[in-house]
Parts: C-alpha cells; structure tokens; sequence
C-alpha cells in the first residue's frame, strides 16, 4: 500500500555509505528511504549482497524503497522480487541518472529515449510483485526537451503499472545546469500523470519551497536530494519535527557518521573532507586539517581537527 511521507530524500549513489545512511537512521533523519540505484546488468547478484546493501537502510526502521537501474525487464523484475522477499517496501526505478557511463548503455536517463521500453520494464516488475507493493519510477522530463515528458509520462502510466511518480524538473542533457521554467515542467507533469500521486524533485533546498510547491502544483510530495546532505534535519523541519538548528545539526550529524563508521574500520579522511564539503562547503573548518590526514579519522581526535573560531569564521554562505 502507498503511504508516502511528504517529504523524501533523494537518493544518492556513492554518497550514501553505510556509516552515512546508519547515521541517518540514528537521527531519524527521514521516513521513508528510496535507496541509491542498485544496477543490475548480467545476473542477479546473490542474495547476501542485496542483504548487504539493505542493512543500513533496515537501522532506521523505516520503510525502504529499493532503486533499480537497469534495461533487463526480466532481471530487474526477479531482483524486485528477491529484494521484496528481503524486506523492501517498494521498488521504484532510475530513469534519470544523467552520467554518460549509465546512459550510454541505455540506462537511467538513457531510458527517456524509449518510453515503451520504461513501459515493459514497470509492466514485468508489477506482475511479479504482490498488487500492495508499490513500484514507482523516478524521472527526468526528458532526454532533451522537457517536451518529450508529453509522452514519455502518458506511455508508461498506460498500464497502471507505476504507483507514484518522482519527476526531477530537468531533462537528461541539462544535467545539473540551471533551467527556467521549473515550476511550469512541475505542473505539466501532474498534469500528465491524471491523478497518479507526483513527488517533485530538484533544487529544492528550504523548508518554505518544500512546503510549498506540492500545496500550490497538487503534488503528492517533495523530495530534497542536495539540501538534504547539506542540512540534514531538513526533512525534519518541514514535517514540523523536532530539529537542532542547521549548524548544531550538521556537527552532529558529522559526529555520529564518524562514530557509525567506526565499527567498520573508520572514517577515511577522502571521505571525511567529501563529507564536510556537502555539510559546510569547501570553507569548512575540517577542511585544513583533513587535508594533510592520512588515515581513518575517529571521534576522539575529532576535537583536535576543528579550526578554532578565530582561524574559521567562514559561516554556512558558500551554499
Ligand atoms: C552525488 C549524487 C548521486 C545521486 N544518485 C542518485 C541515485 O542513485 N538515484 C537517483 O534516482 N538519483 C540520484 N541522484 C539525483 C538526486 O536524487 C536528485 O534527483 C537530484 O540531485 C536533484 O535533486 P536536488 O536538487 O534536491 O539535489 C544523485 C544526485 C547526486 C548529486
């Protein structure tokens, strides 16, 4: 059965490690996860690995949607199903990602170039799973017109198939460029869509816009990818929960990332400076020191790393 928090977090392959995602989970960060792209190509990997890249969802105990990408119906639907079988609430698939690795083999945003093909691949899956578990679909609105969404949505909500629709204003080839026109794409696609529930998605970053947009287009939510990383408790605050402001609110969520990934080895200092540079921006005050770190940071030393205030002043504006 469908029942989508408002507000949702975008997934993000490659930044949502395990220590990260458990974090989150601490803090309670969200509601519902909609995991990275789990890519599937030759076979269906074997079930300790799609449990593996569960776990750290599953801390949380919060309904977890799984991402597919893909352009085997066949396979994407049993990897669907094993998924389920391992807990999953939801499948949902990638049909935006813009990197010329996935698209070029017809993957992620490679899929807007054949709504029909989108169509089969929603169509196998649903039929493999039981009619409560929702399957969903992320998109751009097109490969390189957001007038290519005309048809892209209508084809692959023709067979019912998809359950809820996330749209990321952008088309593929605009990748993360600025676009005018956000807004009107928003509109047309719940236009498009006739009913079925419409996530928006994209450049969405404080609490008013989330709050905001879905009352004025009629969309079912709001889901916030970058501004998520950057203010953690975003989420939070737009559902009215109880939240630390922003800056106490990325020094914990820093703080307990490097506790989480203790338990595996540490935090290593690459991805330590990736994760101060998403909180704070590059004028961090862990930046200088991470820098000349050559090993996996712990909580205990973390102290030590922090610029005083007199050397860092910079505050939060580089975003
Ligand atoms: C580093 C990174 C990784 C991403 N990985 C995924 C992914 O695995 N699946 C997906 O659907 N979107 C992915 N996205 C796209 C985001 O979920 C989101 O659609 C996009 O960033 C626009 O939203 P935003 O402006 O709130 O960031 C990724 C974005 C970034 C920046």
């Amino acid at each position: 059965m469908l029942n989508l928090p408002p507000y949702l977090p975008g997934p993000m392959e490659g930044i949502m490690h395990p220590a990260w995602i458990r974090a989150a989970g601490y803090w309670e960060l969200a509601e519902h996860w909609i995991t990275p792209f789990f890519r599937l190509s030759a076979e269906l990997p074997q079930q300790r690995l799609l449990r593996a890249f569960l776990t750290p969802f599953s801390f949380s105990k919060k309904p977890i949607t799984v991402q597919l990408m893909g352009t085997d119906p066949g396979l994407l639907a049993e990897a669907a199903a094993a998924f389920i079988e391992l807990g999953a609430a939801g499948i949902d698939f990638n049909f935006g990602c813009p990197s010329r690795r996935v698209v070029s083999g017809n993957a992620g945003g490679g899929a807007l170039k054949n709504p029909q093909w989108m169509r089969k691949i929603l169509a196998t899956t649903r039929r493999m799973l039981p009619t409560a578990i929702p399957v969903s679909a992320k998109i751009r609105t097109g490969w390189h017109s957001p007038e290519e969404m005309d048809r892209i949505i209508p084809e692959i909500l023709s067979d019912g198939a998809v359950s809820f629709l996330t749209v990321h204003f952008r088309t593929v080839t605009e990748q993360y460029q600025p676009v005018p026109g956000r807004e009107r794409r928003w509109a047309r696609a719940i236009q498009l869509a006739a009913g079925i529930p419409v996530v928006l998605n994209g450049d969405l970053a404080t609490v008013s816009e989330l709050q905001q947009f879905p009352l004025q287009l009629g969309a079912a939510g709001a889901m916030a990818a970058r501004g998520f990383l950057r203010d953690p408790w975003l989420l939070r605050r737009a559902a009215a929960k109880s939240a630390p402001d922003p800056e106490t609110g990325r020094q914990h969520f820093f703080e307990t990332v490097i506790a989480e990934a203790e338990t595996e080895g540490g935090l290593f200092a690459g991805r330590a400076i990736e994760l101060s540079n998403f909180l704070w921006g590059k004028a961090n005050p862990y930046f200088e020191a991470l820098k000349h770190c050559h090993h996996a940071v712990t909580l205990q030393e973390l102290p030590s790393l922090k610029a005083s205030d007199q050397e860092y002043s910079a505050p939060h504006a580089a975003h």
